[in-house]
């Protein structure tokens, strides 16, 4: 493949600035290098081998991860972030209430977190990094707590029966931390005039304290007071806007279960763009005042896309859907109902290559996210591919529609040769420690996959399948041993083979059709 089209080609799956390098050396080899600066990876996510057991060989990779971790309170045993999360509750409820400086860059407030104990508990953790707690109470009550790394420590005064609800609530303060994960820039960052949350995998801890896996879904109400002058967007419906003197609160309510990375809060001097509805959904943009004046063509399309997926995949999950355009962020992400989406990566995409869809594409990609990750959730990071090779696939799927079906063809043959050139991750094992979560070829190669199933069973069998994932996990997690049963079970076909080779073999399988 020559380099414009490759650089074509990357422009319209990937989100990272960096991966559009212009160095001589192969634009590949910058994202598919492990990163060096994982600092999670080498600070706190040791692999754990025993979870990778059978990977390869079952095609599968739901290697029992959770048994694994039982009796180990610091974590869920996730193959690639074994810390994160924690066993023995099941958060139902976050309440996020919070006063942002955005000139100090500091944080005041409390999360009061409404849980499920699903084990007898006299003692429990959250997962937060930085930050200084002020005080914890359980249901109400002084509860003991003590940091160890990115874990808070909680001693409740009595023991939390299992079955039972309990409220958990920590007031703190700070400034949050910023983390590198995988070679991203994670966390709570302030940029130009506005401050956000980008949290994909393992940022949601640098500013609540929470059960950080997407293992373990809640709905959440947001309360940020902000000062005069900003808006503070965030997931979910605004429900109101309550002012005080020289503040004004904001109260998000997202009431559908939402993983942690996806949470968000952007807050800063933004214009709320509304486009009505599409498909029932309501649609607003959260932009600076240039772009709310003239809006990004590609954003001006998203009510098409959502009648389009909406027609493919079954209802949208959530009643409202947008973008937050913001500074410094080296691409988008697609957190519950509200993409937040780097203003740099919108603009050089948009004026990418004619021959791509460019920025358009990539705004299909984060739409089709909210089925597809959002929705339905990996039940680990290893299954990422879940969430990226299907936005991707979504994506070549508008494309068909809005260029046609020689444009799918290019897409598809041009994404082949560029893996097939490989060796490039694999997107069911990226890696031992999931150094290779985001890399290209789990996005490629995943979308290939869902290609491939598409020539063996055929178009209308295909929109079933996706439909019914949709349908059978709404709001919930699953793995891929639960899409390949999903796909036999509509299709009537042994589909292990298809599955293993695409997403597990070294070497790629001929491109079908
Ligand atoms: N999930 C995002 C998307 O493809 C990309 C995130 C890339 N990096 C990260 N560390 N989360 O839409
Ligand atoms: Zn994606």
């Amino acid at each position: 493949m020559n380099r414009r089209r490759a650089a074509a080609l990357l422009a319209a799956v990937l989100l990272s600035g960096t991966a559009c390098s212009d160095d001589d050396s192969s634009i590949w080899a910058t994202t598919t290098a492990p990163s060096a600066t994982s600092t999670l990876a080498t600070t706190t996510s040791a692999p754990t081998t025993t979870t990778q057991a059978g990977t390869t060989t079952t095609g599968t990779t739901q290697a029992g991860t959770t048994s694994t971790a039982a009796g180990d309170p610091s974590g869920l045993g996730d193959p690639y972030f074994p810390e994160l999360g924690n066993p023995g509750y099941d958060v139902e409820h976050y309440l996020v209430e919070l006063a942002v400086d955005p000139v100090a860059n500091t944080v005041e407030g409390a999360v009061a977190a409404t849980a499920a104990a699903t084990a007898d508990l006299d003692t429990f953790h959250l997962d937060l990094l930085g930050l200084t707690v002020d005080s914890v109470t359980v249901d109400g009550a002084a509860a003991g707590f003590r940091r160890e790394e990115g874990e808070l420590v909680i001693d409740p005064a009595g023991l939390l029966p299992a079955g039972e609800d309990f409220v958990v609530t920590v007031a703190y303060h700070g400034t949050p931390l910023n983390l590198t994960t995988l070679g991203f820039p994670i966390g709570w960052v302030q940029a130009g005039d506005l401050t956000y949350v980008a949290a994909q995998p393992d940022g949601a801890r640098t500013w609540l304290p929470c059960n950080d896996h997407p293992a373990d879904k809640a709905a959440f109400t947001f309360r940020i007071t902000v000062p005069e002058g900003n808006v503070v967007a965030a997931n979910g419906s605004l429900a109101e806007v309550q002012d005080g003197p020289g503040v004004a609160t904001f109260v998000w309510e997202m009431p559908e279960p939402m993983a942690t990375y996806l949470a968000t809060v952007v807050v800063g001097p933004l214009t709320r763009v509304e486009w009505g509805t599409a498909a029932g959904v309501v649609l607003r943009d959260y932009l600076p005042a240039d772009l709310a004046a003239d809006p990004p063509a590609p954003l001006t399309r998203v009510g098409e896309m959502m009648e389009f997926f909406t027609g493919f995949f079954g209802p949208y999950p959530f009643a409202e859907y947008g973008h937050a355009v913001v500074p410094g962020l080296p691409g988008a992400l697609e957190d519950q109902t509200l993409c937040v989406f780097g203003r740099e990566a919108l603009e050089t995409l948009f004026d990418a290559q004619p021959w791509t869809l460019g920025a358009e594409a990539v705004v299909a990609h984060e739409l089709a996210h909210q089925w597809f990750g959002d929705s339905v959730t990996p039940s680990t990071w290893q299954d990422v591919w879940l969430n990226e090779g299907f936005a991707t696939f979504a994506q070549w799927l508008w494309v068909e529609h809005a260029r046609g079906a020689e444009a799918y063809r290019q897409e598809v043959a041009g994404s082949y040769a560029w893996v097939a050139a490989g060796p490039h991750p694999l997107p069911g094992d990226p890696g031992a420690t999931g150094e290779e979560l985001f890399a290209d070829s789990v996005y490629v190669r995943g979308g290939l996959t869902l290609h491939a199933l598409r020539v063996e069973v055929g178009d209308e069998t295909t929109w079933e399948i996706l439909r019914a994932w949709a349908e059978r996990y709404a709001y919930g997690n699953a793995a891929t041993a639960d899409f390949v049963s999903l796909a036999e079970e509509f299709s009537g076909r042994d589909l292990g083979a298809l599955f293993e080779a695409w997403l597990f073999d070294p070497s790629i399988p001929a491109l079908p059709g």
